[in-house]
């Protein structure tokens, strides 16, 4: 154990939360431990969860809101009260401001298109602006330059300062009395970096914008209250957060999910159709088109209740440190560049960095041979790679079963790297 290790507090037990998931039992090319340091990407999985998969499926499956015998009242239960778990995990007034869709990209597209086809005062068109954040996610840029293409707005965004943070020096410029809305991650998935969203949404609400709020890499890791936040919309997703994958979950305040019109048509989003009009059921039906992903419900309101019992604030505190470890310990590494913030503060889990002029895909691969999983390339936020200049980065990120003795193997991990380009 290093000297700085033996410091570190706010820890949680991994010993036992790691006994939860059987996949970090595993070993890779030939019988080295897995390091799994790619949880931005998407979490490992408790047994509480494949638990509550098998149970549905083998005992409950049937279809949602349609059926009368029992297996099917009791799949609609099961649904609907992943519905509650959910809306109480992030303090929403109501479940019905709970819309389940298939991840996050699905719900920012929902978003773009509830307001692409919506009429005055949300209507999006050539008078109007859309502003959005150079450090996001592809999936917060494209239906917001495709929405731009369709209606003529005007697309605009916030750069980032060298260190990686929101350059918000020109924030009254860029919301003007002409955007109509404001959407940006919390917290950035390339670099970590927690964004300051309470000062944007105090801004968009000065001048009537309404907010839309990626949370797909805060959800998972602190306590998301809707309320404290004020923002009109949060998408977050159910696979980052020791949820199965297929699950995603757009939140909005429940007045503008009862005037925006529905993105998807279909089974159980009506009220009455006829073959000549339709009319809609309330929300959050009139935005769940078709069977719904009702065994991946399932099992996020096991994800919900599985990280609730560890608690949010534990888990936030115990990223800090492992974060705060990682942080000191990369910076040591020679030649390492981290890029985005180079701190313990204001940061989440994820840290993304360069090594001289070795190739982020030549590093992932040589950490892959030691057993270590981290993500290489441009994480699906390219702007970000092309604003520093560099084609990749190689990132890891922590979670909630991560180790002080997992960033050790990363950093001895580089070292191998440094040693095998010379
Ligand atoms: N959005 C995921 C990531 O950042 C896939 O890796």
């Amino acid at each position: 154990m290093t000297d700085a290790r033996q410091g570190l507090s706010g820890l949680l037990d991994t010993e036992a939360i790691r006994k939860d998931f059987p996949i970090l039992d595993r070993t890779v090319h030939d019988g080295k431990k897995l390091v799994y340091l790619d949880s931005a990407a998407t979490s490992q999985k408790p047994r509480q969860v494949l638990d509550a998969l098998n149970e549905y499926y083998e005992r409950h499956n049937a279809n949602v809101h349609r059926g009368v015998y029992t297996i099917a009242e009791e799949a609609t239960a099961l649904y609907e009260g992943a519905r509650d778990k959910v809306a109480a995990f992030i303090n929403a007034p109501s479940r019905n401001e709970v819309i389940f869709t298939k991840n996050a990209s699905e719900s920012l597209n929902l978003v773009a298109n509830m307001l692409g086809w919506a009429d005055e005062p949300y209507r999006v068109d050539s008078d109007t602006e859309i502003v959005t954040t150079e450090m996001e996610h592809h999936s917060n840029i494209v239906p917001w330059q495709l929405l731009s293409q369709r209606t003529g707005a005007k697309l605009k965004w916030f750069g980032i300062t060298d260190d990686g943070r929101l350059d918000l020096s020109d924030i009254d410029e860029v919301i003007t009395e002409k955007t109509k809305i404001v959407t940006l991650t919390l917290v950035s998935n390339i670099m970590g970096t927690i964004n300051p969203v309470e000062k944007i949404i105090r801004r968009a609400q000065q001048v009537g914008a309404l907010v839309c709020v990626d949370a797909s890499q805060a959800a998972p890791h602190m306590v998301l209250d809707v309320q404290a936040l004020q923002a009109d919309f949060v998408a977050f997703t159910g696979h980052k957060m020791v949820g199965p994958t297929g699950i995603g979950v757009l939140w909005g305040r429940q007045e503008l999910l009862e005037d925006l019109p529905p993105f998807l048509g279909g089974g159980e989003m009506i009220e009455t159709v006829s073959m000549h009009s339709s009319t809609y059921a309330p929300a959050p039906h009139k935005f769940e088109a078709g069977t719904p992903p009702i065994a991946q419900a399932v099992g996020l309101g096991a994800a919900v209740d599985y990280l609730s019992a560890i608690g949010m604030e534990n888990i936030h505190h115990h990223e800090q440190a492992i974060t705060a470890y990682a942080v000191k310990r990369l910076l040591e590494v020679p030649d390492l560049r981290i890029i985005g913030p180079a701190t313990a503060e204001d940061r989440g889990a994820t840290i993304s960095f360069t090594l001289g002029d070795i190739h982020p895909h030549d590093v992932g691969q040589v950490l892959d041979e030691q057993g270590i999983a981290v993500r290489v390339g441009h994480h699906c936020a390219r702007p970000v790679c092309l604003r520093y200049g560099i084609p990749a980065t190689t990132r890891a990120s922590f979670y909630l079963y991560s180790t002080p003795a997992e960033v050790d193997a990363l950093v001895d991990g580089l070292e191998h790297v440094r040693n095998f380009f010379g």
